[in-house]
């Protein structure tokens, strides 16, 4: 990536810049049910700005669940989520759009609008929603296709393209709209085998070139131990080990965490 790209730091970027090393997501004693099952029972949990953390742990232990309140698709029952220093939930619907736009996603199935280019899937949130001009949008997606290494693919429909392209083209999307963190959840757990390494190595790249925050569900180790400044375990709703990547990988406390990691590694 050049100097000037859109994700390097950049004083203007956002009105409200979260403090470098402060705390750009928060949970405090969030619960989350589904009818009689508590998926998450007051947990609390933080982000630092810039950091990249990966969560870790069995499926249906509400890895998914956190992502999806921070993207605003479901709502907690109790507690409270801040994003760089504004309040997510509870918070006015207006205040929600605001922030919200602070935060990008990338799924597992790709998502993308199959009725529309390449170009035009990652161009319509920054007009619509942000009120980029159609020509500095469309700058911008070029200079992230390119980054994504798909510069040739601009007026392709996405159904021309393999899933670890069309996955690239969902993380450029997700960049165009310039968020502050990046959520990631298990993005290449659809992928046929062969096309994982160039996904992920898209997002070694971001990683080590932007200032982004990210926040990681992931069952691919060797990733999350690359990128992570922090992994967290989770089991059953709750954050049961953390710490930095050599220490939760090589020397893990908690027996469920050793349990865990023999299954998957
Ligand atoms: N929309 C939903 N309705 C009912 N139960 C749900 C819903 N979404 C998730 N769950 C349940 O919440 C638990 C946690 O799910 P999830 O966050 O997807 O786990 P993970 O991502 O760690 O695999 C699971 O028991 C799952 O069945
Ligand atoms: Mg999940």
């Amino acid at each position: 990536m050049s100097a000037d790209t859109p994700l390097m730091k950049d004083p203007d970027a956002s009105a409200n810049p979260p403090v470098d090393g402060g705390e750009l997501i928060r949970f405090d004693h969030v619960t989350k049910r589904f009818g009689s099952n508590t998926v998450l029972d007051g947990l609390d949990f933080s982000v630092a700005s810039g950091k990249h953390v990966t969560l870790i742990g069995p499926s249906g232990s509400g890895k998914t669940t956190i992502l999806r309140m921070l993207m605003t698709l479901i709502k907690p029952d109790e507690g409270t989520i801040r994003v760089a220093g504004d309040q997510l939930f509870p918070a006015p619907e207006k205040q929600v759009r605001e922030v919200r736009k602070k935060i990008g996603m990338v799924f597992q199935q790709f998502n993308l609008f199959p009725n529309m280019t390449v170009l035009r899937n990652i161009t319509e949130a920054p007009v619509t929603v942000l009120g980029l001009s159609k020509d500095e949008a469309e700058a911008r997606a070029r200079e992230l296709l390119e980054m994504v290494g798909l510069a040739d693919k601009c007026d392709a429909r996405p159904t021309q393209l393999s899933g670890g392209q069309q996955q690239r083209v969902a993380i450029a999307r997700a960049l165009a709209m310039r968020p502050q963190v990046l959520l990631l959840d298990e993005v290449t757990s659809a992928l046929d085998p062969e096309l994982v390494a160039g996904v992920l190595d898209v997002l070694r790249d971001i990683a080590r070139t932007t200032d982004i925050t990210m926040l990681c569900v992931t069952h691919e180790m060797n990733f999350a131990r690359d990128i992570s400044d922090q992994v967290l375990m989770f089991d059953s709703g709750r954050v049961i080990e953390s710490g930095p990547p050599e220490k939760i990988f090589n020397d893990p406390e908690n027996d469920r965490t050793r349990e865990f990691l023999s299954a998957v590694l």
